[in-house]
């Protein structure tokens, strides 16, 4: 069944636990936690501390995608505040395979992710690394963007190659635009877990929207 990661970033921030519980309740299977610096994205969000702090309050997984310039200097920080996948961008790292390897020896998930602007075949060498690999359907900072559609076609390769081989083992996981549209092109395309923010937080029924999203 296709995972539903709610970004929190459409939340209402002055209430987080409860926008968190909210989901919980209403279907979600991960809590996607985005990341941002004002260096490697236009745009600053939420960082350790707000991990830290929701944590406790959901028994789901925090699914952190770090938006962030040289993210190993932070893997650990985040490992220790609880996340329990860290997500890291090809671009914003010279190491991919050396800040893989840190998420894991912390015993975290490990996620890589890329802009709409890399080609995936980047990726191949590290592919038996990854637990999670992001395909960014918007160029990240902001929610509320519209999907790329040329993105799918990541998706679809991606799904071939873990066909072919079984030292592959990663979920495909999209995360941008996505609503009950781009979720059904999303998972002909092979997708596991649909990031969602604005379709789900926005909406004035929220279960219904997860289960649209999930069932497109
Ligand atoms: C964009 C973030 C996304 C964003 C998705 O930089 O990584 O997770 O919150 O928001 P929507 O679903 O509104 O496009
Ligand atoms: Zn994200």
């Amino acid at each position: 069944m296709t995972k539903i990661a709610p970004s929190i970033l459409a939340s209402d921030f002055a209430n987080l636990g409860t926008e968190i519980k909210d989901v919980e309740q209403k279907g979600a299977d991960y809590i996607h936690v985005d990341v941002m610096d004002g260096k490697f994205v236009p745009n600053i969000s939420i960082g350790i501390p707000v991990v830290e702090a929701i944590g406790p309050i959901t028994s789901l997984p925090l699914d952190v995608h770090l938006m962030i310039e040289n993210p190993e200097n932070y893997v650990e920080a985040f490992a220790k505040a609880g996340a329990s996948i860290i997500t890291v961008h090809q671009e914003a790292t010279a190491h991919l395979h050396r800040t893989l390897q840190l998420i894991k020896n912390q015993g975290v998930k490990t996620g890589v992710v890329i802009n709409p602007g890399t080609p995936v075949e980047v990726l191949k060498p590290i592919l038996s690394e990854a637990d999670l690999v992001l395909i960014m359907s918007v160029n990240p900072g902001f929610g509320g963007q519209d999907f790329i559609p040329a993105t799918l076609k990541k998706i679809e390769q991606l799904d071939t190659w873990r066909k072919e081989n079984e030292t592959f083992t990663y979920e495909i996981e999209v995360d941008g635009g996505v609503n009950e549209e781009t979720a059904s092109r999303c998972k002909h395309a092979g997708a596991d877990v649909l990031v969602a923010g604005s379709a789900i937080f926005k909406s004035g029924n929220r279960q219904e929207a997860i289960e649209k999203i999930r069932n497109s």
